[in-house]
């Protein structure tokens, strides 16, 4: 277990927090402690980059300004406001939380960390940071960022790849939690994003560098850096493209159906893919079936072809 000695966490905490001062970007949730706006930015940046979510936010908080409003949507309406963003599923979870959260608890979100992880949607790293960034808890937050950071400033890494186990961590960060946690948290991410990069490290520049662990390791991009990668996640492919790229392009295509109509699994196929084959069905129709499993799509019946359509829950 990992456990820094004070003077070192409160010389880390000052260089780090003072940087923060000067550097922090300007972002609209970070402007708000509302817990509907923290719980729609937190789901919105789980799997989109800052810059993409600093567009959408708005605009999804006009269409949709409290939770009671997004609660009261179809899925088909929140997945039509999702455009943009990728990874549909998260569109329809957190419509569903809201629902939930308006009929079983009053319309108010939980503080707690149990609590709220128990909402569809809503991980280990979500529910800390709606804690710490809507309802001020003394918690800290770990993402990919974070994880990263931490691991390097703590513990020499062989190359930029490497990583502690998120279990050591999440206990590492709780233990160097300074008084300004909301602000703790949001200068960890900044770093990670600005100087503590997945691949380049900017170590010259970083506050933490004289304290830190890992810097002598891309000072001189370390030979180990060159001969690792990182494994590759192998990503389920089709003709060239991975399946979620074929997912998203489904349900692009059936955000501009009219209404409420339903398009034929046929024509769906020559929407996304030009040149798309009889034979080819069966890879569309278990794409399809992955969408109504998710709740993204509906499956029309009454019809001899197979239809289908967003879903209207
Ligand atoms: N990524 C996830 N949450 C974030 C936040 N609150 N600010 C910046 N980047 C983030």
């Amino acid at each position: 277990m990992l456990k820094p000695r004070p003077s070192r966490v409160n010389a880390l905490q000052k260089n780090i927090l003072r940087w923060y001062g000067k550097n922090s970007r300007q972002l609209p949730w970070r402007k708000t402690n509302d817990p509907y706006r923290v719980l729609v930015s937190e789901i919105m940046l789980q799997q989109t980059q800052v810059s993409r979510v600093e567009q959408k936010f708005h605009h999804f908080i006009k269409q949709y300004p409290t939770l009671r409003a997004l609660a009261r949507t179809s899925r088909a309406d929140v997945v039509r406001a999702w455009q943009g963003m990728g990874y549909n599923n998260r569109a329809i979870r957190l419509r569903d939380a809201a629902r939930i959260v308006m009929e079983e608890r009053d319309g108010r979100l939980p503080s707690d960390t149990a609590q709220l992880e128990k909402l569809p949607g809503i991980g280990r790293y979500t529910a800390h940071a709606i804690a710490c960034f809507a309802y001020g808890q003394k918690v800290p937050v770990v993402d990919v960022n974070i994880r990263r950071v931490l691991s390097r400033i703590f513990r020499k890494m062989n190359n930029v790849f490497d990583l502690k186990p998120a279990d050591e961590i999440w206990e590492l960060a709780a233990r160097i939690l300074p008084e300004n946690v909301y602000m703790w948290n949001q200068a960890l991410m900044d770093l990670g994003a600005a100087i503590c990069t997945a691949q380049k490290p900017l170590c010259e520049s970083c506050p933490a560098s004289n304290l830190c662990s890992s810097r002598t390791l891309y000072k001189n991009r370390a030979p180990g850096n060159a001969r690792i990668r990182r494994s590759k996640k192998s990503e389920p492919m089709y003709a060239g493209i991975p399946q979620r790229f074929w997912r998203g392009r489904i349900v692009e295509a059936l955000r501009k159906v009219n209404g409420e109509d339903s398009i034929s699994l046929t024509k769906v196929g020559r929407t996304i893919k030009p040149d798309f084959a009889a034979h080819e069905l069966p890879w569309l129709k278990r794409l399809a079936q992955s969408l109504i499993r998710d709740g993204v799509v509906e499956r029309v019946k009454a019809s001899r072809t197979t239809k289908i359509m967003l879903a209207k829950g």
